[in-house]
């Protein structure tokens, strides 16, 4: 068995999946545990979409193209032009790798009067516990960010409506066809005040 240091160590974003599909029960279970996330309040202010490959494939515009189009200059700047990260990020967001499903994470609108910020922050714990425990169960993820300026055009597209929350992220999940290397960790600091 795994221990939770080993899950947290080794997860990896996946950017290449089999073609095989996996059950929606599997899924259920997975967002089922990654609930018991915190949140302001205990408001627990989330929904989620999960949407097939075919469904996503056969909207009417391709989202991966126009989230590409977003982050394609921070890519530039962070790892210039000749450094293949680039590359992959953009062959992945063409077809999200064949990943069978991207689950919708959304913050639920129907809280109103708690910060939007702690809010959102408790959609991510949870997303970070999707990540987690998808890996403890031999599945590969890759958080897809969604940004405030693409937010409507991707919810349009994807015939995800107001009513079902603000989209925060698409989360691909599926069946690893890559073995990713681990990568280290940046500097930084930690201050002990006492
Ligand atoms: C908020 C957020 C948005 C992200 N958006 C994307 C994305 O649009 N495309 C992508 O390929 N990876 C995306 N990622 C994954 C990161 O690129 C990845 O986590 C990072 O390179 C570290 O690699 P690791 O997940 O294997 O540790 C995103 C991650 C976060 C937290």
């Amino acid at each position: 068995m795994r221990t939770l240091s080993e899950i947290i160590i080794n997860r990896r974003s996946i950017r290449k999946y089999k073609k095989d599909k996996i059950s929606k029960e599997l899924i259920k279970e997975i967002i089922n545990l990654a609930v018991w996330a915190p949140s302001p309040f205990n408001s627990q202010p989330w929904n989620f979409v999960v949407l097939s490959r075919e469904y996503v494939l056969s909207r009417k515009a391709h989202i991966g193209d126009l989230l590409y189009k977003k982050s394609e200059p921070a890519l530039e700047r962070i790892f210039k032009k000749k450094d293949f990260s680039q590359f992959i990020v953009k062959k992945f967001l063409k077809g999200f790798g064949n990943a069978p499903y991207l689950i919708g994470a959304l913050r639920s609108n129907r809280i109103g009067e708690i910060d939007l910020g702690f809010q959102r922050a408790s959609v991510y714990a949870v997303i970070q516990n999707i990540l987690l425990i998808a890996y403890d169960k031999g599945l590969g993820t890759c958080w897809i960010g969604v940004d405030d300026e693409s937010r409507e055009a991707v919810q349009e597209i994807l015939g995800i409506d107001k009513e079902k929350g603000e989209l925060l992220a698409l989360i691909a999940i599926g069946i690893p066809d890559q073995r990713v290397r681990n990568l280290e960790r940046k500097p930084f600091n930690i201050w002990f005040l006492e």
